[in-house]
């Protein structure tokens, strides 16, 4: 008989703190120094594109200039929605309804017109990557079009995947240059974060071997909670709830003491500060100037400082992206969604790492309910 494996208790009900729970070589977090296959991240926001990151972390190396425009091409292409598809996603009600969870729908219907959906091939999964990560802006922009009853706009088939997002979701007017370049260093910043909460969704559904879109439609909902990716649209709540500047500091102060967590602040692994937020802090600061409210990166800062005096805590990846995001007109609940629309790359490659060496992921709990009960009829029951 084959015994029983070792169980290990130290991290129980610690949210799996410093449990290394696979290997992965896609991307990597060394103090506070990010990389994705090797490479910065300040390296790719500043010399690459979403489109050759998401070929990167699929592939484990640059693509060559013929593979980097037929990617572009094929993510182009294949963001086109059917027909038939969005008159599935008119149907959806959209009135009061969160736009993650219209999103995680959406993907998940999504699955019913690919006709790989049931292949877990390495070929058909990176066919279907290239598909979800296609779609998922344009299905984001549909919602914000079917939601104020406007027909969706359909992406440009020459243009990359931050210029067709930008445009379409302002009905398919020309987008600024500077907010396409600013959007897509965004992407490339959110594509990947190692084994995040909702990557290892991804992987737990994975290692079933269930297949991508399932896995996909599980990491949505866990980046959906205000504790990952719900963090960026609730720090924008929360500096529009303070309103002034004069007000931030007690703001903070106030939580703290109330024990309440200030949304984009602090992290499980970066100790010594994110360096996405560092950069995103710089373009928050130029946007904020240009858009005229300057106001709201200056509170920010102040939240950042007081945080940090208080509790020795520093902005993560979403405390910057909400101004960023707010400064180029996004509305306000499509924020998480955007994080969707980058980090479906990275879920993406974390779901072909695990099929490639899998093994189902089967923790165990330990026990801590009743035990020896007996069962009474119901009329005996007190
Ligand atoms: N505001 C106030 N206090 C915070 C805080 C925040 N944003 N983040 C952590 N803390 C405090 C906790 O209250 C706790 O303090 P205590 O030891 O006095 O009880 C301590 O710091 C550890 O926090 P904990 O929640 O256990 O850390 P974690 O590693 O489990 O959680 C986060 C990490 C990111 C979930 C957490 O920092 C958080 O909730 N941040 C706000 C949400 C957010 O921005 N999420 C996006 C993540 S990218």
């Amino acid at each position: 008989m084959a015994e029983a494996p070792q169980i290990y208790e130290g991290a129980i009900d610690k949210g799996l703190e410093g449990i290394v729970a696979c290997t992965t070589a896609i991307s990597s977090i060394q103090g506070n120094t990010l990389s994705y296959r090797g490479f910065t991240i300040e390296d790719l926001a500043q010399n690459s594109t979403f489109e050759e990151t998401a070929f990167l972390l699929w592939n484990d190396r640059l693509p060559t200039a013929a593979e980097l425009e037929k990617i572009k091409t094929d993510l182009a292409t294949e963001a086109t929605l059917s027909p038939e598809f969005i008159s599935a996603l008119k149907a959806m009600p959209s009135k009061g309804v969160h736009p993650m969870a219209w999103l995680r729908t959406a993907v998940s219907m999504m699955a019913h017109w690919d006709q790989d959906a049931q292949d877990n091939s390495p070929e058909a999964n990176q066919r279907k990557a290239v598909r979800l990560t296609a779609k998922m802006g344009a299905i984001v922009c549909a919602f914000e079009a079917i939601r104020n009853g406007k027909e969706p706009v359909q992406p440009k088939k020459d243009k990359s995947l931050a210029w067709n997002f930008m445009s379409m979701l302002k009905g398919g007017a020309e987008p600024k240059a500077d907010h396409v370049k600013i959007f897509d260093t965004c992407l490339i910043l959110h594509a990947d974060h190692e084994l995040n909460c909702s990557a290892f969704a991804t992987r737990v559904t994975t290692s079933s071997l269930s297949d991508l879109h399932s896995a996909i439609v599980s990491a949505i909902g866990a980046l959906k909670g205000p504790l990952h990716g719900g963090a960026n649209e609730q720090v924008m709540l929360m500096l529009k709830r303070i309103g002034t500047i004069e007000k931030a500091q007690q703001f903070v102060k106030d939580a703290l003491n109330a024990k309440e967590k200030v949304m984009g602040i602090g992290h499980r692994v970066y100790k010594d500060g994110d360096p996405r937020a560092a950069i995103l802090r710089k373009i928050s600061d130029k946007l904020t100037k240009e858009s005229g409210e300057h106001h709201l990166y200056e509170m920010s800062i102040l939240i950042d400082d007081t945080m940090y005096k208080e509790k020795g805590l520093m902005p993560n990846v979403d405390f910057y992206s909400a101004t960023v995001y707010y400064s180029m007109g996004i509305p306000i609940d499509l924020y998480t969604p955007i994080f969707a629309v980058s980090r479906i790359a990275g879920w993406c490659a974390h779901a072909m790492e695990q099929y490639e060496k899998n093994r189902i992921y089967r923790p165990r709990g330990k026990w801590t309910g009743k035990m020896n009960q007996t069962w009474k009829p119901v009329a005996q029951r007190g």
